[in-house]
């Protein structure tokens, strides 16, 4: 999902950036290039940036800031493509739309800005929320999908390719309206509610619940918790099961493929392959790759993982024991510098380097910077010593499948229907259930999610005789398992 104008027509300091994580977001100047979208065609205004045009929705509403709000058509049918492939988030919608659990809620969303994510958005609208949504990632948004949302009123700000201020200054203008009080916040990384938190601390004090997708957003919050700075009840939406062992696994496993292949046009099979961590994310793209035929690697800290991988028929390495001959290398760690120049120096001419694992710390890209850049598509990078080796590199180090290629709409749908539970039952718990820490969403919930999606492949599940339930000490109607297992 990218297209990016160059960011440097708009550095200056940030609104708190010492205190955030602005690592996550920054970028090579080397990338200037565009793959905008197929409606995302010039207009009298091409050239202009986002915040230097005034636009004006069809309802009259100028509160928004989106790339061109003429391509609202185009994002309307990206949203409907998407609905048809997220049963479970528009089943929630059907069935609680009559309730209106969210009615009064007032919802930051920062996430990122596309097809997907706009179900979930008009979910909480039709669920009686209003919100106003910044994207949480310079480089995802669908631009045409902003318009469409920005259409049908709701206050977005965000398009492809913002600069750092820009960033800060979407996320601002959703936090800080004259005429709207926020009473929730949803959260992907932990940017609104920490410029919240820092700029706002008033406004904050008034938030009833947090709902939190990532894993850098969760551990900052369980940082605040633990420095006793967590004045509000936060939803770990992370580490739901329903959101890991999908998102994680089932749509690594899938977006891997389609993000290489869509950035480099590469064969797999044959190819030799090292994948760096062997969590949920990197036994997603290990299986998908060898069931491609390619001859698959695993490095790793943890012996547990590392066994699972032998297990599993991949070879445990150090990267420097392969790194000479392979000829793609994916992150997906969660860690930092996993891949350093030492190794980058080693590899052999045209391997492809990229990450699916943390924000962009896990290749060291800074480390490149005084090589040559040839920017050969959107998203990819020729990285050239001078000896005239090449190495491909995709999205400058950052996640390769957001960057390069679309995520399965399927998976997003069962991490959207858990935030949007999420929201409701901090949302509507009774005084005193939740305190200010950060919780899990109770299995029983994470139980719904999964049974909203089974519909779609006519699955037919089992029910307990009283007799077996009380023989395994279980509900009859869940939840079916102790918080401790691992599934
Ligand atoms: N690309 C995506 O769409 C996507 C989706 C979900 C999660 N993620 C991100 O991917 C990362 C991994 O997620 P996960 O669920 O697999 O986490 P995980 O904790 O299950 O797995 C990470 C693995 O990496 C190993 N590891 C850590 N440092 C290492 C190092 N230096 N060398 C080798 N192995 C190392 C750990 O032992 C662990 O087994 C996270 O940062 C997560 O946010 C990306």
């Amino acid at each position: 999902m990218p297209a990016f104008k160059d960011r440097t027509r708009r550095r200056m300091s940030l609104p708190i950036g010492p205190y955030l994580n602005l690592d996550n977001r920054r970028s090579s100047t080397a990338s200037t290039g565009s793959d905008s979208s197929y409606c995302d065609t010039s207009s009298d205004e091409e050239g202009k940036l986002p915040r230097d045009k005034h636009q004006v929705n069809s309802s009259g509403s100028s509160d928004f800031c989106v790339k061109n709000i003429k391509q609202h058509a185009f994002g309307r049918r990206e949203i409907e493509i998407a609905e048809q492939e997220m049963p479970g988030i528009v089943a929630l919608r059907q069935r609680a739309d009559g309730e209106k659990p969210l009615k009064g809620a007032k919802i930051i969303c920062c996430t990122h800005v596309n097809a997907q994510t706009a179900v979930l958005i008009e979910t909480l609208i039709t669920l009686g929320a209003s919100v106003r949504w910044a994207a949480c990632n310079i480089y995802s948004t669908q631009n045409e999908v902003a318009s469409a949302v920005a259409e049908a009123g709701v206050p977005v700000y965000a398009w492809r390719g913002e600069s750092e201020e820009d960033f800060w200054w979407c996320i601002d203008k959703c936090i800080h309206s004259d005429s709207w009080q926020p009473n929730m916040i949803l959260d992907d990384g932990g940017d609104a509610t920490h410029l919240m938190l820092k700029k706002y601390p008033a406004m904050f004090r008034g938030i009833k619940g947090i709902v939190e997708e990532s894993v850098t957003g969760v551990h900052r919050l369980y940082q605040l918790s633990k420095a006793q700075k967590l004045t509000v009840p936060a939803m770990n939406v992370n580490d739901s099961v329903t959101k890991t062992k999908f998102d994680n696994l089932y749509s690594c496993r899938e977006s891997i493929l389609d993000a290489l292949k869509r950035a480099t046009d590469v064969m797999f099979g044959g190819k030799h392959v090292l994948v760096c961590g062997y969590g949920e994310v990197g036994k997603g793209c290990c299986s998908a790759l060898k069931g491609m035929g390619a001859v698959v690697c695993v490095s790793e800290i943890d012996p547990i993982c590392a066994l699972q991988a032998c297990m599993d028929g991949f070879r445990v390495v150090k990267v420097n024991e392969v790194v000479r001959n392979i000829d793609i290398l994916v992150t997906a760690t969660g860690n930092k510098n996993v891949v350093t120049r030492e190794h980058m120096d080693k590899m052999k001419n045209g391997c492809i380097l990229c990450n699916m694992g943390h924000s962009n710390t896990e290749i060291d890209v800074q480390s490149l910077r005084g090589l040559t850049w040839e920017k050969v598509r959107s998203q990819v990078d020729h990285i050239i010593w001078p000896d005239g080796k090449r190495i491909i590199l995709l999205a400058e180090g950052r996640l390769a499948n957001l960057s390069c290629s679309t995520i399965p709409s399927f998976v997003v749908s069962i991490t959207a229907s858990t935030q949007a539970l999420a929201l409701i039952e901090l949302f509507s718990a009774p005084a005193g259930r939740y305190k200010g820490d950060v919780y899990l969403l109770p299995k029983k919930m994470d139980e719904y999610v999964a049974s909203l999606h089974l519909p779609t492949f006519d699955a037919h599940l089992t029910e307990m005789t009283e007799d077996q339930a009380r023989y395994m000490g279980l509900n009859r109607a869940g939840p079916f398992k102790q918080a401790y297992y691992r599934y």
